[in-house]
């Protein structure tokens, strides 16, 4: 897997919110058509990190290359391509309460391409059948549930047949089985239509489920990466703790 061009790579990133100094040199590498889980503690910076890959936020120093190219100094307008290549999938959902489902999943379509309404109607009618919500296009977001929003956020981030899907806590909220569903969508991305998958999350279970790699990050730099196995038999401390949900500091009383 060495061998080959990273779809996305990163060298000495650093970013810092005014007196934060939130990542501070990472260094790593997304290969083509693998499934990598990025683990680490809350506010450990995984989501400024994954919003470099899409140049919506731009490096204090450090570079991020995307397909060979340094996005780093792109303009808007050349971020343009590079967004549409990778499908975002926010941690919020961040569906537009105002549209319905099919007018959410339709809107990178209508904003980034030609597309005809035709075959837009075509491309949401088929997301919603990978996602398994045949028949739920003109439903408004509120009134679904947890895990249906999180599938039509899904849905959005692959109508327009991105190479990569980034996924920020796709399992967050939900119960066991919809996140399994949700693995299985992820992982049939993979198998099926060649995507690269790059998941935040906290849910051990589906990082053992699906994870080709994993990166872990640790006060803003790479603490360490490897199989989900190797992860396991690391013997590291802080690994195994992440893995088993175990705290070392413990609140006694308020
Ligand atoms: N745009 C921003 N401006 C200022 N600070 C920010 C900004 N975005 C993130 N931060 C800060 O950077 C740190 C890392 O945030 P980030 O959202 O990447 O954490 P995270 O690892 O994704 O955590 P979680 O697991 O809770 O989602 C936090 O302290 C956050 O407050
Ligand atoms: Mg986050």
């Amino acid at each position: 897997m060495s061998e080959k061009t990273p779809l996305i790579e990163v060298r000495d990133l650093h970013q810092i919110f005014g007196q934060h100094h939130v990542l501070k040199g990472v260094t790593c590498k997304i290969y083509e058509g693998e499934t990598v889980v990025l683990l680490g503690g809350s506010g450990g910076g995984k989501s400024v990190l994954v919003k470099h890959f899409l140049g919506l936020l731009s490096p204090h120093s450090g570079d991020v290359i995307v397909e060979g190219e340094n996005i780093s100094k792109m303009n808007e307008r050349q971020l343009g391509k590079v967004r549409r290549m990778m499908g975002m999938m926010f941690q919020n959902g961040a569906l537009f309460d105002y549209m319905t489902v099919g007018q959410n999943i339709a809107f990178p379509l209508r904003q980034n391409t030609k597309a005809k309404e035709k075959e837009i109607e075509e491309r949401v009618t088929r997301c919603l059948e990978i996602v398994k919500l045949d028949g739920q296009i003109d439903k408004m977001p509120a009134d679904l549930s947890g895990g249906m929003r999180k599938r039509v956020a899904l849905a959005r981030a692959i109508v327009d047949r991105p190479k990569c899907v980034l996924y920020d806590e796709p399992h967050a909220g939900l119960d066991p089985i919809t996140a399994d569903s949700i693995d299985h969508l992820m992982k049939s991305l993979q198998d099926n239509q060649g995507i690269t998958n790059v998941i935040i999350t906290h849910e051990m279970r589906s990082v053992f489920r699906i994870a080709d790699r994993v990166i872990f990050l640790k006060e803003g730099q790479i603490y360490w990466q490897g199989t989900p196995q190797e992860m396991k038999d690391s013997g590291d401390q802080n690994l195994t703790d992440f893995i088993e949900g175990r705290s070392r500091e413990h609140i006694e009383t308020i």
